[in-house]
């Protein structure tokens, strides 16, 4: 009986094996991991900022409304802690590239507070959204520090921009409740919008802008005189019918004194 021989595989073979090639359903899955991670990494770390940022936001609330009591009584109760706490971290999100999971957290959000911020809008220190039900912060609305929005505030559009569509406020900026602000321009540092007032077109810093459209009636603490009395405008016809009677009472005047002088010569 022969010995049996043990054939070795030739090392020639062994390199011309193709290399295993991951599948493409493999592939997709591999990324989505990958990206679910940095989502959730990505969330973490907003959460953690927003811890940060909340503290501030409390502490602008207990310092501009009478009626907050306590911090705790702001953290849990106050709908415009809790927006803003979703917006932050669904702001970050934005920022990453999570624009589906940035906007889930704020429909969320404005589904519980009925306030709509969207996660692009950019929001600095220690904002103050007071009762909040139906404010609106559009997608490219800038808003300064230490600012004061009431209910029923929109920082929108006109619907004729594109790119930068929405205001921007300075630093300081209180809009009063019901009030639209609307188009790509800026409100000023210090600058207070009343309520129910519609703004169209820039304000300057250190105002105070009423009305429908909006028109400043208040600079540096200074009442702003209007140039053009709108309601009391002078009537043309009734000044020249005016202007004929000085003239009719000027030449009575001559005539009569005309008469005179002939009366005495005869
Ligand atoms: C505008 C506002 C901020 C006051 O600012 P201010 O610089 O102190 O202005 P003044 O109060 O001196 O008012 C200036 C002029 O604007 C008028 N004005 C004030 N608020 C107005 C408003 N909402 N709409 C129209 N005119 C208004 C004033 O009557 C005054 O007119 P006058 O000069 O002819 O008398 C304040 O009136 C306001 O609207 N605050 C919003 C507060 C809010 O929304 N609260 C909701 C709580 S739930």
């Amino acid at each position: 009986m022969e010995p049996t021989t043990v054939k070795k595989k030739s090392p020639q073979r062994f390199e011309e094996d193709p290399k295993p090639q991951m599948s493409e359903g493999m592939k997709k899955l591999k990324k989505r991991a990958a990206r679910t991670a940095g989502f959730i990494g990505t969330l973490a770390s907003a959460a953690k900022e927003t811890v940060a940022a909340v503290k501030e936001d409390v502490q602008a609330t207990r310092e501009r409304d009478p009626a907050a009591r306590s911090n705790k009584e702001v953290l849990l109760l106050y709908p415009g802690i809790h927006a803003l706490a979703a917006y932050r971290v669904a702001h970050r999100l934005h920022e990453k590239g999570y624009y589906f999971g940035a906007r889930a957290i704020s429909q969320t959000a404005r589904a519980i507070t009925g306030i709509e911020i969207h996660p692009g809008a950019k929001i600095g220190k220690g904002l103050m959204i007071d009762h909040g039900m139906g404010v609106v912060i559009g997608e490219t609305a800038e808003i300064g520090d230490h600012c004061t929005l009431y209910q029923g505030v929109t920082l929108g559009g006109t619907g004729k921009d594109v790119g930068k569509r929405h205001p921007t406020l300075g630093n300081n900026v209180l809009v009063g409740a019901g009030a639209k602000v609307l188009g790509p321009f800026r409100i000023g540092d210090n600058t207070k919008i009343a309520a129910n007032a519609v703004v169209l077109a820039e304000i300057p810093d250190q105002c105070t802008a009423v009305g429908i459209p909006a028109r400043v009636v208040k600079k540096d603490g200074v009442k702003v005189e209007d140039e053009l009395d709108q309601i009391h405008i002078p009537d043309p016809v009734a000044q020249e019918i005016r202007r004929l009677e000085e003239k009719l009472a000027a030449l009575e005047g001559e005539l009569s004194e005309i008469k005179k002088q002939t009366k005495g010569r005869k």
